[in-house]
Parts: structure tokens; sequence; C-alpha cells
């Protein structure tokens, strides 16, 4: 029991040596989850703020977001932009996206000169497949367009005008044919659409909840006899054959109706009752629950879970954003907030006794955002006015690094606490100590050029020395020569072994063992013919 003790208080300590100048990794912190909190201190006094070691919190990562985009819209010049006024007065017509909807990986954009533009996403990027124009008027084009996608149909619910579009399985020709519905809306009154399966959900502000059916080319209309005082958002899941709609009153907050196809009977479900946080926006990812509410230039975001077995809810946290934002995207450990100057990563599902910091990233001017999840990579797609954005996202790391200026010894102990793998549930602590000391390279810089120099003298000597044997060399050939000649005139066979000095000596300079041999076997010859 007492040993049992002791070893639980026995924190694993690492040592390293880091040479000075370099910087170094020394440890990836790999949790299955979201790191919560993160404790690095020093056990000598340090001010940590300009220690040589730090820690790099955990980033969702949205790579080159500049470089992954796709003018859509090419940027006007400023001489080209009288063409929009007619007499002094602007038309009203500056070339522009207006929205986009996804089509499984791909994206269909509509642009205010009614083109509709078809991007396909193939090899890790997004390339323009085909392009239409719809014969509107585009007056209409200037209030809002709403775009769905109903059973491999488009649907496009512009003001008092809406049409639909079949779309074919070939990526360059995917508008198919065209026609018109024959159920108008004033766009202007339309908060919030949902799309299942077959069944078209609008929330029209003051103007309630409508629900439709496409049949065909045909949009049939389902009483909602329930009153509502001001629908704002909403979100519709298909389960269980029936459909659970939830429903964001301003006033008054979440309540969700069950709508029932084959009955056609829509009721409330009593069992969740209201959740009674009213607002803008909701999104609703798994059993999160997000509720964000505009005030005095801030949102307000209740974070709720959800428990479907009994329809309990809690409320587990709130988030702040200092500004108003116009969407808000929940995805595994986080939350994405779009706002009309920057965008917001809030993360979710953590005790609320524990606050991670908001992290901000900026998708210029996006008036617009979704996502596709392919072969398990997330990418977060958008668009500007002009351009169409898209840039995979994925939570880096969080890692220790150290950068050593000078020879330091420090002395560190990390924790973190973070969600625990799936097997255990709660959350869990990683403790670790560290003891890193710097040491210097073996070779500084100004200790390498004077080996540099020292390497120069030492070939330059070489080099001296090799002439200089050359040169004896040749000397001591000639001497042989002439030693021969005179001692052996008669004896033609050994005049022809001994071939002339000069190509003799270029043997000489390039393989220099083998031609001592050479002469070795020469005198050897010599002594021989003697
Ligand atoms: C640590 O250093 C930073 C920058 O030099 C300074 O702003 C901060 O006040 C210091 N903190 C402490 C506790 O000394
Ligand atoms: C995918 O893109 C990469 C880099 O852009 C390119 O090298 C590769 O050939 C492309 N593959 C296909 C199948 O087009
Ligand atoms: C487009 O609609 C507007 C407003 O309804 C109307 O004034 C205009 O004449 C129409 N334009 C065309 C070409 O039909
Ligand atoms: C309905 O909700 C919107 C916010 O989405 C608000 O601006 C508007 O004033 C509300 N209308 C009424 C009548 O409460
Ligand atoms: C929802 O949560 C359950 C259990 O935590 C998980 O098995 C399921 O994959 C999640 N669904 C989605 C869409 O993430
Ligand atoms: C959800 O509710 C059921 C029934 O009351 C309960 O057994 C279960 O533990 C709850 N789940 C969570 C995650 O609270
Ligand atoms: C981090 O330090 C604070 C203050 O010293 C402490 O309350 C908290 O428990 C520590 N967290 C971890 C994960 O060690």
């Amino acid at each position: 029991m007492l040993i049992f003790l002791t070893l639980s208080f026995v924190r694993s300590l690492q040592q390293y040596e880091i040479l000075i100048g370099n910087p170094q990794i020394i440890e990836y912190y790999q949790t299955s989850g979201i790191i919560i909190e993160q404790n690095l201190t020093s056990s000598v006094d340090m001010n940590l703020t300009t220690s040589p070691c730090q820690v790099v919190p955990q980033q969702l990562i949205n790579q080159n977001l500049l470089q992954q985009s796709l003018p859509i819209i090419p940027q006007y010049k400023a001489e080209q932009f009288s063409q929009f006024f007619n007499d002094g007065q602007f038309s009203g017509l500056i070339p522009r996206i207006i929205s986009f909807v996804n089509v499984g990986n791909d994206v269909v954009i509509l642009t205010n000169s009614a083109e509709l533009i078809y991007l396909q996403f193939f090899n890790e990027t997004f390339v323009v497949a085909d392009k239409i124009n719809l014969n509107i008027n585009l007056t209409i084009l200037q209030y809002p367009v709403f775009m769905e996608i109903i059973q491999n149909q488009l649907i496009i619910i512009m003001y008092s005008d809406t049409i639909g579009l079949t779309l074919g399985a070939k990526a360059e020709n995917i508008f198919e044919k065209s026609f018109r519905i024959y159920e108008s809306f004033n766009t202007n009154k339309i908060m919030s659409v949902a799309v299942v399966n077959n069944m078209l959900f609008i929330a029209m502000g003051v103007g309630g909840l409508h629900i439709f059916q496409l049949n065909g080319q045909v949009l049939g209309s389902i009483d909602f006899q329930y009153s509502i005082n001001n629908a704002t958002d909403l979100k519709v899941f298909h389960q269980f054959d029936v459909y659970f709609i939830y429903l964001l009153d301003y006033d008054l907050g979440v309540a969700s109706f069950i709508y029932n196809p084959k009955s056609t009977l829509i009721y409330k479900n009593e069992e969740l009752g209201t959740i009674p946080f009213s607002g803008d926006i909701i999104d609703i990812y798994n059993n999160t629950m997000m509720i964000a509410h505009f005030q005095d230039q801030q949102t307000i975001i209740q974070e709720i879970k959800l428990n479907y077995s009994d329809f309990s809810w809690k409320q587990v946290n709130k988030h702040v954003i200092n500004y108003i934002i116009v969407d808000i995207e929940i995805l595994d450990h986080v939350a994405i907030t779009l706002g009309q100057n920057g965008n917001t990563v809030i993360f979710h599902s953590i005790p609320s006794a524990f606050q991670i910091k908001q992290q901000r990233f900026i998708m210029p001017s996006l008036i617009k955002l979704n996502f596709i999840k392919t072969q398990g990579s997330l990418y977060l797609i958008g668009v500007s006015l002009h351009n169409f954005y898209f840039s995979k996202l994925e939570l880096k790391q969080s890692y220790l690094y150290c950068y050593f200026e000078h020879e330091q010894q420090v002395e560190l102990s990390y924790s973190h606490i973070s969600e625990c793998t799936k097997k255990e549930t709660g959350i869990c602590t990683y403790n670790q100590d560290y003891i890193i000391q710097s040491i210097k390279p073996i070779i500084t810089t100004e200790q390498k050029y004077l080996v540099y120099l020292i390497l120069f003298f030492v070939a330059s000597a070489f080099i001296s020395i090799v002439v200089v044997l050359i040169k004896e060399f040749r000397k001591y050939h000639r001497f042989v020569d002439n030693l021969e000649m005179n001692v052996q005139k008669s004896n033609e066979i050994s005049m022809e072994t001994f071939e002339s000095p000069t190509k003799n000596f270029k043997y000489n300079q390039t393989k220099t063992h083998s031609s001592q041999f050479s002469i070795i076997s020469n005198i050897s010859r010599l002594h021989q013919v003697q």
C-alpha cells in the first residue's frame, strides 16, 4: 500500500541536451481529445514568457487560405467601374456572388448575373466544371436567394420566383433541365431554410413555420397548426421514420416538433418541452446544441447537451464573442462562427469550470460558410463577394519546443488535463518533468572559418609536396633513362620496354602506385639484362 502510494507520486523525468541555436521539438502531446488546460512551470525562478521553452497549444489549422481560392468573378478595375452607372445612377449590378450550395462534395455558386457555376472537387482542389445562365429577370436577385438540393434537384428560391433544375450525372453537363415551381415566396421574410429528403422547412419569422413536400416538380404544403411568435432559425433531422424539427423562437426559445410523413401529422415533442434560451441562430450537432443571441454588438452562445433517450437537456457552457455573427457550425470538438470581419473557433464539450481560449482566423468578407468531409479530411468552404475559398481543417497537436541562445539548464514541470480516450470517460491528467540543457555545438561558426583556413593550408601544402615529388620523380626518371642508354645501347627489346619518358610521365600522374611498379620492374629488367 505504501509502495503504491509512493509510486503514484513519482513523476517521470526526461533529460535532453539541445544544441544552441537549434530549435527543437521536445515532445508532442498526443491526446485523443482536446487538451483542456496546460501548465508549464519552471522549478528555477524564471520568467516563462521569456523562457527558451514554450508550449504551443492545439490549433485548428486552416492551411494556405488565400492561396486556396478560386476567383469566380474577375476583380473589376476602377476604369470599368463607370459601366455600373446609368446617367450617374448606380445600376446596382456590380458582378458578385450571391450564394452557394453543396452538392455532395461539389458546389454550385449563383452570381447576381444569374449565372450558375458548378465547381467539382477533384484531387484536393476545385475546378469549374459547368456553367449556365438562368432565364430570369435579374432585378429579383437583389433580394435574398436560398438554394437547396432536394433529391438530385437544385431548388432556387428567389423573390417571387422559384426555379428547379434537375442535376445530371456528368459534372461537365450537370444542369440538365430547368422547371418553374408554382409556389412563390417573399424571400425578405425568410429567416432560415432546412431540407431533409424531399421535405422543405422554412422559418418565416413572425410568419411562423412552413413545411413543404416536393413531389416531382410540385411543392405541396403541409399544415402546421402550432402558433409561433417569431421563428428565427431551425434544424431538422430524420430518424426512426419521423422528422425531428428544432425550431428557435426569438422570444420563447427552442421547441421541438415531430412530423410523421405517413400520417402527415405534426405534434409537439412534449418530452423536451421548451428550452428557454431565445435567440437568433441555432445549430445542433450530435448531442451538442448551440443557441446564439445578439446583445450589444456581442454574441452570447449557450451550449446545451441533449439526451435523446429521455429528451432531457442541460446547459453546460456559455461563450461570448465580441461581434455579431452570421452563422455557427458545430463540428467535432469545435464550433466555427462566421462573422463579417473574421471567424472564431470555440471549443465545445469542455467542463464549464474550464474555458479554452477561442482561436480566430480571417477569411476575408465571407458571406457563407459550409463544410465537406471526404476521406477523413474536413474542408471548410466559403464564398466572399468575388471568390470561392476552401481550406483543409485539422486539429494540430500541442507540443513543447525549446530554442536556446546561450548555455543554460532549465528544469520544467509540465502538466495537462484532457478528455480521456474512448475507453475511459471524464478527464485525464498527464504530468512530465524535464531537465533540458543547452550545449555548444562541437564547432561554432567562428571555429568553422578557422577549420576552413586550416584545411586550406593543409591542402596547399599537400599540393606543393605533390608538385615537388613529381619534379623529383621526373629527374629520377631521366637519370634512369640516361643510365640505361649508356649501359644498354645494343639491346632492342629492352629499348621497347622503356617507352618514351613523356608517355611514362603521363601514366605516373594518374596511377602513382602502378607506375612505381613499372619503374621497379624496369629496373629489375635492367639488372636482368645486365
Ligand atoms: C516576463 O517578461 C515579459 C517580457 O519581458 C514581461 O512583460 C512580464 O511582465 C514578465 N513577467 C514577470 C512575471 O516577470
Ligand atoms: C493531383 O495534383 C497534384 C499536384 O497538384 C498533381 O501532381 C497530380 O498529378 C494530380 N493528380 C491527378 C490524378 O490529377
Ligand atoms: C424586371 O422586373 C422589374 C420589377 O418587377 C420590372 O420593372 C422590369 O421591367 C423587369 N424587366 C424585364 C426585362 O422584364
Ligand atoms: C423577430 O426576430 C428578429 C431577429 O431575428 C427581430 O429583429 C425582430 O424584431 C423580431 N420581431 C418581432 C415582432 O419580435
Ligand atoms: C454522435 O455521438 C455518438 C456517440 O458519442 C457517436 O457514436 C456518433 O458517431 C456521433 N455522430 C456524429 C455524426 O458525429
Ligand atoms: C440519458 O438519459 C437516460 C435515461 O434517463 C440515462 O440513462 C442516461 O444516462 C442519460 N445519458 C446521459 C449522457 O446523461
Ligand atoms: C495549472 O495551474 C493552476 C494554478 O496554479 C492550477 O490551479 C491548475 O490545476 C493547474 N492545471 C494543471 C492541469 O495542472
